[in-house]
């Protein structure tokens, strides 16, 4: 697993490296801004191995898999462009320009390291991880779009909004 994730990484910094400067903007003043700038810095990092005490249904970033808990929002996504971002049209263009072009459309279309790395390894890029992805990343997860752990789980934390609601 750890290879994996290694070649994930390396091939993330080598093939994204040039969408850093694409997304740049100016560090901000206050927390809610600055918390924003760090959070969506893109590329995202890969997760990184989920702690020992999550079951394999909460160490999963599959949609699938929140749904069992979050039904309702699995619904709701499920009807948004948010789950569709990998439709044929963006396939296809996968296949027809360079990684460096592609992996720029992904930091919107399928922002997760692991997603990037599965694409790669399906479209045989030089840096693909060559061992199979770890279980909390299921097999398909760059064909299912923007998926919810794009938003809410970055290096294994899961982010959630306030609950004093
Ligand atoms: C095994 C059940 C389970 C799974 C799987 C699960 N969650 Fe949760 N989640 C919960 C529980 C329980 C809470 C706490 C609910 C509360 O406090 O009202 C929660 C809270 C949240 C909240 C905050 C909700 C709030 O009102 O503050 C978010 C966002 C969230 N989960 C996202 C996700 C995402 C994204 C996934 C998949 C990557 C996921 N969850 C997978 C059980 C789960
Ligand atoms: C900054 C975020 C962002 C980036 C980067 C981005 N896209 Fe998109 N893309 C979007 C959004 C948002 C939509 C939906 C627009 C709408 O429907 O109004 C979209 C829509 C699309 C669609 C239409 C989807 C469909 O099923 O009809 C295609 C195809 C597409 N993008 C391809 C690309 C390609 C190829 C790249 C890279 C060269 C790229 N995008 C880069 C945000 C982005
Ligand atoms: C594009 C980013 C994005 C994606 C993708 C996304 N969410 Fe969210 N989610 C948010 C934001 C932002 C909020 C806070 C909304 C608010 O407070 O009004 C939220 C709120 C939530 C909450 C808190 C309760 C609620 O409904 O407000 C849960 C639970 C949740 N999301 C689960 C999910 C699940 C499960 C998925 C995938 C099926 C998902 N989200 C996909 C951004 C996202």
């Amino acid at each position: 697993m750890f290879r994996w994730m290694t070649a994930a990484l390396v091939l993330v910094a080598v093939v994204v490296g040039l969408a850093m400067t694409w997304i740049w903007r100016e560090p901000a003043g206050d927390p809610v801004a600055r918390f924003l700038e760090r959070h969506w810095d893109k590329p995202l990092v890969a997760q990184g191995t989920p702690p020992e005490d999550f079951s394999a249904l909460e160490a999963s970033l599959s949609p699938g898999d929140c749904a069992d808990c979050h039904a309702q929002q699995h619904q709701d996504w499920s009807e948004s462009l948010h789950s569709q971002t990998m439709g044929p049209g963006m396939l296809w263009q996968t296949r027809a320009l360079a990684p460096a072009e592609i992996a720029k459309c992904l930091d919107c279309h399928a922002p997760l390291a692991e997603q990037k790395a599965l694409l790669a390894m399906e479209l045989e890029w030089p840096g693909a991880p060559t061992t199979p992805p770890p279980d909390y990343v299921a097999p398909d997860l760059h064909r299912q779009g923007l998926v919810c752990a794009a938003c809410h789980v970055q290096p294994v934390l899961r982010h959630l909004p306030p609950v004093s609601r």
